[in-house]
């Protein structure tokens, strides 16, 4: 479906890795719907060159940043005024890896360097975007700012680790900062909390498989899919949704509000 939605909108995109990356769909979603971008992710996860195939097919820029240096950052975003000639109108960060969870560790053992690492990069860094943006003025009025998180910021799913403290963190930095950035430049923040989706971030959490599953069941409408979460992003970046921000936003086939369902009540019959 393309209805020109984001037609003659600016925006930065973070965090497309490769096809399965839900920052990839978003990209693909906004280019169809008019938008102009400048793609970035950290120097070391463009080894590969994937995200060229990207850009080529959605006629944009790609500039390395690595989100927890203010000084890339800076430069990202004073570049990207540049190459699209003016403000910026939508930004999305779609970004996040635990240490811990990266080398095995449990939730009761943590390595503090390894906690404060994976702090920085999932949700710090949205506060250095922001602040970043900021002060470079580089928002247009009504822009629309969004982080993707996921439910165990709320409740716990033990593997999860120490990613959930990490989204806690995020989602309430988009409830302070959007404050700010409200009463400032009318620029609204807010954070997609997405179901669980097979990508390289999501597949390093132990035991994904099952738990897609499950939460397929959990929810009466099934798992969103990337694409669909990107639908949704394109809907908060468009004009139609210009009154929405400090919100934490489930995009989850209704997961959140279900306490059990069928599917699964039947697997406990004797
Ligand atoms: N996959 C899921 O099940 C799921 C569910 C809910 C929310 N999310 C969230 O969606 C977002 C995107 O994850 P994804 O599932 O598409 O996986 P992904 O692995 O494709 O994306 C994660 C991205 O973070 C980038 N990144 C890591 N360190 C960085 C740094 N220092 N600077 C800049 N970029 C850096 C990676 O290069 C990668 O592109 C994450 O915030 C993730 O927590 C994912």
């Amino acid at each position: 479906m393309t209805n020109n939605l984001l037609a003659g909108k600016r925006g930065i995109i973070f965090g497309a890795l490769n096809e399965q990356s839900i920052a990839w769909k978003v990209a693909e979603q906004c280019h169809k719907q008019g938008a102009i971008f400048v793609l970035t992710n950290a120097p070391i996860a463009m080894r590969m060159g994937e995200i060229n195939g990207l850009a080529e097919k959605t006629g944009s820029k790609v500039i390395a940043a690595d989100a927890t240096s203010v000084e890339d950052l800076e430069k990202l975003v004073s570049e990207s005024m540049e190459i699209l000639g003016g403000k910026i109108d939508f930004i999305l960060h779609s970004i996040g890896m635990s240490v811990n969870v990266r080398k095995g560790n449990h939730y009761t053992n943590e390595n503090y360097d390894y906690t404060m690492k994976g702090l920085d990069v999932s949700a710090l860094s949205f506060h250095k975007v922001m602040q970043t943006t900021m002060k470079l003025d580089a928002m247009n009025e009504w822009g629309s700012i969004v982080a993707l998180t996921y439910i165990a910021a709320q409740r716990v799913f033990p593997d999860y680790n120490d990613m959930a403290d990490n989204k806690s963190y995020l989602e309430s930095i988009a409830r302070s900062f959007g404050y700010h950035y409200g009463l400032e430049k009318k620029v609204r923040v807010n954070t997609i909390s997405q179901s669980p989706t097979m990508t390289t971030a999501g597949s390093g959490v132990k035991g994904f498989n099952e738990f897609i599953n499950f939460s397929e069941q959990m929810s009466p409408l099934g798992n969103a899919t990337a694409e669909d979460c990107a639908n949704y992003c394109v809907s908060m970046f468009s004009d139609l949704t210009r009154y929405v921000t400090m919100q934490n936003l489930f995009h989850d086939g209704g997961y959140s509000s279900t306490g059990v369902t069928q599917a699964v009540i039947e697997k406990f019959k004797d």
